[in-house]
């Protein structure tokens, strides 16, 4: 990464940056192998509405890749291009979003599919997990949306922009822990339905999935990190000097 006219500290600074960063990316791919074992080695493997038992199986999966992984990488482009042309940071950041609600969409079309052509079907929306799932993924939209008007929609404002610019850094990071909490529940629910008297024996399936838990508390942690540090944040480039947005 370049880092002309750093010194002494900024460059310590940025250095370990880099390892947290890479961290981040050994840890979020981690929570997705470990995901993709525990469906398609211990749960039967994947298939889409010929099973709807199994179609579950996509849920955990394409919700990990979209709102763990993907969110978290999408957060992490403005500390990580800190020198690139915001305009082009901007749709990298919109873009990856983008995607993790295309994944969370699938992930959650299986799950609502997994419940509604079992035979008999099975209820809908009772759980924690699914209340706090579902408010989860409507702020995430609701925010996509905000911030898709007001920084890339040509018509705001400047001040809106700055006015908007900390609420939406603040629900960036909130939605992200609710994801992580969401998931969290979720993978105890499961284990709960599938496993709950070996459990207690720590069987290896128990172990995978003890595992896959801390990686993902680890992965928001190191995210968490280095979006809230202050000296990784990115300083505006000469060109954007006169506008001040650059958080
Ligand atoms: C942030 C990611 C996640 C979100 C937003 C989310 C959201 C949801 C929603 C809205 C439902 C309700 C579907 C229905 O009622 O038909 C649901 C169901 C379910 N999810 Fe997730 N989920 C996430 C991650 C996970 C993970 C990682 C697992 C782990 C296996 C999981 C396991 C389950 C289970 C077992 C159900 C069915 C029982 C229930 O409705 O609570 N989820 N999820």
């Amino acid at each position: 990464m370049e880092s002309y006219g750093l010194h002494g500290d900024q460059q310590r600074n940025l250095r370990w940056f880099t390892w947290l960063v890479l961290l981040a990316q050994l840890l979020g791919l981690t929570a997705v192998i470990l995901v993709a074992v525990w469906m398609g080695h211990f749960r039967s493997g994947f298939a889409w509405q010929e099973n709807p038992a199994i179609e579950f199986n996509y849920h955990p999966l394409f919700m990990i890749i979209g709102m763990i992984f993907l969110y978290a990488d999408a957060m992490l482009v403005y500390r990580v291009f800190r020198n690139d042309r915001k305009i082009y940071v901007k749709i990298l950041h919109g873009s990856l979003h983008v995607a993790a609600l295309l994944f969370s969409a699938v992930g959650l079309k299986a799950v609502f599919d997994s419940h509604n052509l079992a035979d008999p079907p099975k209820a809908n929306l009772y759980s924690l997990h699914s209340w706090m799932g579902l408010i989860t993924i409507i702020l995430f939209g609701l925010q996509w949306l905000g911030g898709f008007l007001s920084f890339l929609w040509p018509g705001a404002s400047l001040g809106i922009r700055k006015q908007y610019m900390p609420f939406h850094t603040f629900w960036g990071l909130t939605i992200f822990c609710m994801a992580v909490g969401t998931a969290l529940m979720g993978i105890v629910e499961k284990t709960l339905f599938s496993i709950m008297k070996q459990y207690s024996s720590m069987p290896s399936e128990g172990l995978l999935i003890n595992f896959l838990g801390l990686t993902i508390v680890a992965l928001a942690i190191t995210v968490v990190y280095i979006v809230t540090k202050s000296e990784y944040k990115r300083e505006p480039t000469p060109d954007e000097e006169h506008i001040q947005l650059a958080e």
